[in-house]
């Protein structure tokens, strides 16, 4: 196989990366992908940082053996406390990307606001990636960083577009001053499926930024630049889990149109 023709990896704890992955079939069709959701583990937002990165290296490992050519790590939690060692880990084997740096990047190109929430899990906002990224390139603006926990299990178990997941997000997000910023980070890629009723409570009037078509844009710009864009016929995607839960299969079938073969994979055997 030469370069151009190996695959993707992409990972995440669950469902979330499935986002990142969507946008990546979008915008880079040609390329194959391989999938691997942690539904074992799952979720990373409250963990320990030596637990995320030690899961995260195992998937890693696991990537780079199906020759990945580079692995998006679609997940903040395991981007913002495990980025450094997990390139470290991979080393010249693949590129490695996580989903923050592209977002912050944009949000200084094209947006910077004077206030910008973020909200994320446990571990990502008690990492302060977001803050730290933003605040040392643009110092005067104000970041206001909220953990919001219950959104991941509530978008594992299904609950995406109900009673239930309405109450949840407007009890996180009308806790001052999160109700009244101009933009907002999705700081977890599981977000993006409950995106249309986070801007409803903004009544569509707060930007709404999430990493998964900012991700995509730059791995495209970078597979360019190196020469690794693939061309041509593209192979299979093929979709690992950790462990099964029927809420995967449903969504993954939601984003890659109708079935997909979820294949598991004990990793820490
Ligand atoms: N989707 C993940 C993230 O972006 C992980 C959520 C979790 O497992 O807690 O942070």
């Amino acid at each position: 196989m030469t370069d151009h023709d190996k695959p993707i990896g992409v990972f995440d704890s669950g469902v979330g990366g499935l986002t990142v992955a969507h946008a990546i079939r979008r915008i880079l069709p040609g390329e194959s992908m391989i999938y691997f959701g942690d539904t074992a583990h799952l979720p990373y937002g409250d963990k320990s940082p030596e637990s995320i990165i030690y899961y995260s290296k195992k998937i890693t490992g696991f990537l780079l053996g199906k020759q990945c050519k580079a692995i998006v790590i679609a997940c903040n939690t395991a981007s913002s406390v495990g980025y450094e060692e997990i390139s470290k880990y991979a080393g010249d084997q693949a590129l490695i990307f996580n989903v923050i740096d592209p977002v912050t990047d944009y949000y200084h190109e094209f947006l910077a606001p004077k206030t910008v929430g973020v909200i994320g899990t446990k571990a990502t906002i008690q990492s302060g990636a977001y803050e730290k990224k933003i605040l040392a390139e643009n110092p005067g603006v104000k970041v206001f960083s909220k953990a919001t926990p219950l959104l991941v299990p509530m978008i594992e178990e299904g609950f995406i577009y109900d009673d239930i997941s309405n109450a949840i997000i407007r009890a996180y997000l009308s806790d001052k001053p999160l109700d009244n910023v101009e933009a907002l980070i999705l700081g977890c890629t599981h977000y993006p499926i409950i995106k249309n009723q986070i801007r409803r409570f903004y009544n569509f009037d707060v930007e709404i930024l999430d990493s998964a078509s900012i991700v995509a844009g730059a791995l495209k710009s970078r597979l360019e630049a190196d020469g690794l864009l693939h061309s041509g016929r593209r192979g299979k995607d093929r979709f690992f889990v950790s462990d099964y839960t029927p809420y995967f299969k449903k969504i993954a079938g939601m984003f890659f149109d109708g079935s997909i073969e979820l294949e598991k994979r004990d990793l820490w055997r």
